[in-house]
């Protein structure tokens, strides 16, 4: 692994944080990371990233319905990604429920990603799951499967 790209989906700033974070910690582990918000997706870092990270917040109703935040905005400014290795994560306050494995199911059938896992990382421990997640990532074999929505 070589090159990484984070996009992120953010309102009040976790995810911009969690994503910040990720990079550089992939930066310190030698991979060469850049973290862009999805309306401002870097292109080039994208064509050159052999790891596509996406995140976005948790959005519902505490404990029920929850998705991806601002999913419509995620499905509509990601461009196809022809099977590259991608991985996810999602911020929450309480529970995440769903929300990585819908946005598994959207990056899989709409965009054409090849996710290899997620993580949900609660809004008072981004930097520790940042870092959690780094570590699963460039572990021999990532630790973190996503299971299929329902
Ligand atoms: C409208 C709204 C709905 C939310 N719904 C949930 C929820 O159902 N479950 C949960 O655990 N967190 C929920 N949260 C909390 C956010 O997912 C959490 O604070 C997240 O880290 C925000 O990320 P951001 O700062 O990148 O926007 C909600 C937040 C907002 C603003």
């Amino acid at each position: 692994m070589k090159n990484a790209v984070v996009i992120y989906e953010t309102l009040t700033g976790n995810t911009r944080k969690a994503g910040e974070r990720i990079a550089r910690e992939l930066d310190g582990a030698g991979v060469s990371a850049v973290a862009c918000p999805v309306l401002e997706i870097d292109y080039p870092a994208l064509a050159a990233a052999d790891i596509v990270i996406i995140g976005t917040w948790t959005d519902g109703m505490v404990l029920f319905g929850q998705r991806p935040g601002r999913v419509g905005r995620l499905w509509a400014k990601i461009p196809a990604l022809d099977r590259k290795k991608t991985a996810l994560y999602c911020t929450f306050a309480v529970a995440p429920g769903k929300t990585l494995a819908k946005l598994e199911s959207m990056v899989t059938g709409h965009h054409g990603a090849d996710v290899v896992g997620g993580l949900a990382i609660r809004r008072n421990c981004i930097e520790q799951g940042a870092e959690t997640f780094v570590d699963r990532l460039l572990a021999p074999a990532p630790a973190v499967k996503v299971a299929p929505a329902r």
